[in-house]
């Protein structure tokens, strides 16, 4: 991909939350869903238009209640395709909070039952560096199946794309929140970002909402630069 065919990536993503918010009925159900998420709905909506024209699956990390999950699963289901999309959530409680929960992860279920997306999602109640949680995603999932990844979870973004990007596919969709925080994930997450931005494993497409960064994975680069913790996994721990 040359520089102007990046650029003209970049220019078509930016229209895409203005081109939806003419869509009066979808704008409406990604506001539903807006309603009980974390991140802002222009995210919601890139997230919706990438599970909508991604190949393959989709991977999320951090689904909490379901917002991003659900605009993913409204996009695949307007695809028309059957795409494998396994979300990870931790579960727990939140206080003090607008949408403080007793129960993550039975909210989550409710939120997604609600949207008709209950059977459209693999859920995985679950850490996403816990050892059965990895295993259990490589089990499910090919090499280069993956063609959307969302990550919305703690700090540690290298982390898991240490555990899971061999199964991303070349110019997979990555999105990835807390690249411009009000908390304390926003640093380390930049810096991870901008290194792997760095060696040429991702590239940046834009930036959105409250500081989520948007981008893609490059495969060809990538295998160049996967850490000896994937060969490990891949090769001697678990199953492929
Ligand atoms: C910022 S919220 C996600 C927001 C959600 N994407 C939305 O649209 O509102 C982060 C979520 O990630 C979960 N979480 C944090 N670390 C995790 C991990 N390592 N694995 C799985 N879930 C994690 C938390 O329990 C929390 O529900």
């Amino acid at each position: 991909m040359n520089s102007r065919d990046e650029i003209e990536d970049c220019l078509e993503l930016m229209q895409k939350p203005i081109e939806y918010r003419y869509q009066k009925a979808l704008h409406h159900q990604l506001m539903k869903a807006a309603d009980h998420s974390m991140l802002h709905p222009d995210v919601l909506v890139l997230i919706y238009h990438m599970a909508k024209v991604s190949e393959g699956g989709i991977l999320e990390i951090g689904s909490f209640l379901g917002g991003s999950t659900i605009a993913a699963g409204l996009g695949v289901r307007e695809s028309g395709k059957q795409k494998k999309f396994i979300s990870i959530e931790l579960g727990g409680q939140l206080k003090d909070h607008r949408l403080a929960t007793k129960n993550i992860f039975r909210d989550l279920e409710r939120n997604l039952a609600r949207a008709g997306l209950r059977d459209a999602v693999t859920l995985i109640n679950g850490s996403s560096f816990e050892d059965k949680t990895i295993a259990a995603v490589r089990e499910a999932t090919a090499r280069g199946e993956i063609g959307l990844f969302i990550s919305d979870a703690d700090s540690n973004v290298r982390r898991d794309i240490d555990s899971y990007g061999d199964r991303f596919a070349d110019r997979c969709w990555v999105v990835i929140d807390d690249y411009v925080s009000a908390t304390d994930k926003g640093g380390p997450t930049r810096v991870q970002v901008d290194e792997l931005v760095a060696t040429g494993r991702l590239r940046t497409i834009g930036f959105y909402g409250w500081g989520t960064w948007v981008g893609r994975w490059l495969l060809h680069v990538a295998m160049f630069f996967l850490p000896a913790q994937i060969a490990w996994n891949q090769w001697f721990m678990v199953p492929v």
